[in-house]
């Protein structure tokens, strides 16, 4: 189905079973730990040998040689297979660092060899006795040094955001220098690990030259294609299969060690063999987010309209990586008519930055939202004014294009009414509740919608049970849920009628989950596959589908009404198709929206910060599941606090690497952490994104919350803090004396 005009009504818009917060249906398994995870599939292939990574204890430079005669000799020792003895393979899809083979060391925690064994113990026993010998080079591991001289470069995360080096309208400069009320600051925001839960993890078995990996993969197009290309066979002969994945975050976006270093090994041993990254070893052989310098000018006139405005972001990567995104937002978050928006890459040999939740806005939001609230301190306006005086109803960069649906304001209103923004001291250092010093703080949440074509298989049997197949992952989101939801919509049945099977690559091609584009997306190719199956129905019922009305596990058309399961009571009847999105998104801007409140305390004497309330009000089309769509946007929440006051990757600058690779040294929120927290949903569809007329929340929830987080602080303290994570000792020295 080509999706290239606006939806009508449709069958979806009776919202009988989608718009419902149905509870997850893979949520018992969850719960009682019976969701089998890549690693938990003991099931799939018989004798599975475990494999054990070793990691490059250098960052830059060569192997001269692998020792691995004592290894070979340990207890339960199957095999080992080295980096020297495999030549350097392909990469996959989005990989930036060669994942193995060849002698060149291009990051600490590179995979060097893998050891496999009968156990994971023997395994990890025998990994310590094999010796490396390295010839290391000088690398550059300081992005503040590298900073200075980095090129201008255009770039994309992969998932939607991205430009030019530079990108101009009207005179930035003329305009800064006119303006009566100016701001010029420079912040930081740190390198993140995703910190998923689940490790990336994957058992692969040959069958002469076919290959399975079971796996955990947010992509499974992507990957299939990836591991024929990197495995050097065709396609036809690879099979990925991810039903669960215990998080990405952009993480498992692409194919990393463990798969390729399972597959290698089990071809070596001719025995399935299974491999998890160990937690230390997530933070240096995988990827991360990379961290930002950037700089934000804003020019306005004294009524606060902006005239001027400016935001350019440096982050680092290694050869062929791309550039953190973090200018993206501020190319359509505001009006003003005069813009610059710029990005840098400096060469960096620390471990690939790639994309994590959110690529660009995340830490773009995190100082475009606090120089917007120091903007509003200067005029002496109210912060939620000051953004609703500079909305735009059109693409600032390009104003022939309107957005699609654009609600920040009534965001900002409604979630101010909620929050009761009016009873909020503006000055800072001013609010008392015993040891802890009280702040409001507030921020807009902008990420962009897209969509990417999408298929699937929906079959009907005797019985009247609607099976969906499709590539699409379940990442923690929801998937599974709300694709039951769309296709008990279509069919005209209850949940319990649908059965989805998701991450086999056996299954037609889906979005992926990504980039908050695969809800929608991969909704409106189930939705696509349905009406050709309802058009089978209709068919072999004799019915015109045009009349055909599907509803109550029944189909009517006239005076009649015949059991849905009757069409296929001589056999099953199925229906594949795939939605291909036109250029929609190209006329109209599609994008998400929302406003973060946060209140927060600050200890007096110890600057330790809690954050005591949290409020988000999100527009961002039809929600398909109000409970699985809240639970994604609270999850944002989370993960932008973490990043507001705690998760920084710690450089060590002369061995480049991260130091703190192991969730004891990186910190990110416990329950503990996370006060209650408050989601509401603005009525909104959106007929141009897709025939779901659904946009993506999975990433918005993270959007802006730092920065909520950090003008609260900055209302509770009066201290204004540029670097993240907001660390209490970047407050202490400067704790108001009053405190
Ligand atoms: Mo994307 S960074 O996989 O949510």
């Amino acid at each position: 189905m080509k999706f290239d005009q606006p939806a009508g009504q449709n069958p979806i818009d009776q919202l009988k079973v989608v718009g419902k917060p149905t509870d997850r249906i893979d949520g018992k398994y969850k719960t009682t730990g019976t969701a089998p995870y890549a690693y938990e599939r003991h099931d799939v292939a018989a004798n599975q040998a475990y494999g054990y990574v070793l990691g490059a204890s250098i960052a830059k430079g060569r192997v001269r040689a692998i020792h691995t005669e004592d290894a070979k000799r340990a207890p339960g020792v199957l095999g080992i297979v080295t980096t020297l003895e495999t030549p350097r393979l392909e990469r996959g899809m989005m990989n930036a660092a060669y994942l193995f083979g060849g002698d060149q060391i291009q990051h600490y925690h590179q995979a060097v060899a893998v050891v496999v064994a009968e156990t994971f113990e023997q395994a990890r026993a025998a990994a310590f006795l094999v010796a490396v010998d390295y010839t290391p080079d000088a690398g550059k591991f300081d992005l503040a040094v590298e900073a200075k001289g980095a090129p201008p470069v255009p770039g994309d995360s992969g998932e939607g955001s991205g430009g030019d080096g530079e990108e101009r309208v009207g005179d930035f400069e003329g305009a800064f220098a006119q303006a009566p009320v100016t701001l010029d600051e420079r912040y930081t925001t740190a390198d993140e690990s995703h910190a998923m839960m689940e490790p990336h993890a994957t058992i692969a078995a040959w069958d002469g030259d076919k290959v399975t990996l079971w796996t955990s993969n947010q992509m499974i197009g992507w990957g299939h294609g990836s591991l024929a290309k990197i495995l050097g066979v065709p396609k036809e002969n690879v099979r990925l299969d991810s039903p669960y994945v215990g998080g990405g975050f952009g993480g498992k976006l692409f194919v990393r060690a463990d798969a390729v270093l399972a597959a290698l090994a089990a071809k070596a041993l001719k025995r399935p063999v299974k491999v998890a990254l160990t937690r230390p070893l997530i933070a240096n052989n995988t990827t991360h987010r990379p961290a930002t310098i950037q700089r934000v000018r804003i020019g306005a006139t004294k009524d606060g309209t902006i005239t001027a405005i400016a935001h350019e972001s440096t982050s680092g990567n290694l050869p062929d990586g791309d550039p953190e995104t973090a200018v993206s937002q501020t190319k359509l978050l505001y009006a003003g008519a005069n813009r610059l928006t710029a990005m840098k890459l400096a060469h960096l040999d620390l471990p690939e930055g790639n994309a994590m939740r959110a690529p660009g806005e995340a830490p773009g939001l995190m100082v475009l939202e606090v120089a917007m609230d120091e903007m509003a301190e200067k005029l002496g306006m109210d912060p939620v004014e000051f953004r609703i005086r500079n909305d735009t109803q059109v693409d600032p960069q390009d104003p022939k294009r309107p957005f699609s649906k654009r609600d920040l304001v009534g965001c900002l209103r409604l979630g101010a009414e909620t929050f009761g923004w009016a009873k909020r001291n503006p000055r800072p250092g001013q609010v008392r509740d015993g040891q802890w010093l009280v702040g409001h703080g507030m921020a807009a949440a902008f990420r962009n919608n897209m969509v990417l074509k999408s298929g699937a298989r929906v079959r009907l049997d005797g019985d009247g049970t609607v099976t969906v197949e499709t590539d699409m992952t379940d990442i923690g989101t929801g998937s599974y849920t709300i694709i039951a939801q769309t296709a008990a919509e279509m069919m005209g049945v209850t949940l319990d009628r649908v059965v989805v099977r998701l991450g086999d690559s056996a299954f037609p091609v889906s979005s992926g989950s990504g980039g908050q584009f695969g809800a929608n997306s991969s909704t409106a190719g189930v939705y696509a596959a349905c009406v050709k199956l309802r058009e089978a129905v209709a068919q072999r019922l004799g019915i015109n589908s045009e009349d055909a009305v599907f509803a109550d596990g029944q189909v009517r058309a006239g005076n009649r009404a015949v059991p849905l399961g009757e069409a296929a009571a001589q056999g099953a009847l199925s229906a594949e198709d795939t939605i291909e999105f036109g250029d929609l998104s190209k006329k109209q801007q599609q994008s998400t929206f929302g406003a973060h409140f946060v209140e927060v305390g600050v200890d007096a004497d110890t600057a330790e910060i809690r954050v005591r309330r949290m409020l988000a009000v999100c527009a961002a089309g039809r929600i398909l599941n109000p409970k699985s769509a809240r639970s994604q946007v609270i999850g944002g929440m989370v993960m932008g606090t973490g990043a507001a006051l705690m998760e920084e990757l710690a450089v060590d600058t002369k061995r480049g690497f991260f130091a703190n690779h192991d969730l004891a040294g990186y910190e990110v929120p416990v329950h503990a952490d996370i006060p209650h927290q408050e989601v509401i949903f603005l009525d909104e569809v959106d007929p141009m994104s897709s025939p779901m007329k659904a946009k993506g929340v999975g990433e918005l929830g993270i959007c802006g919350v730092g920065a909520a987080v950090a003008n609260a602080v900055y209302n509770a303290t009066g201290i204004r803090v540029r670097d993240y994570p907001l660390t209490l000792d970047k407050f202490l020295d400067r704790l108001p004396e009053a405190a």
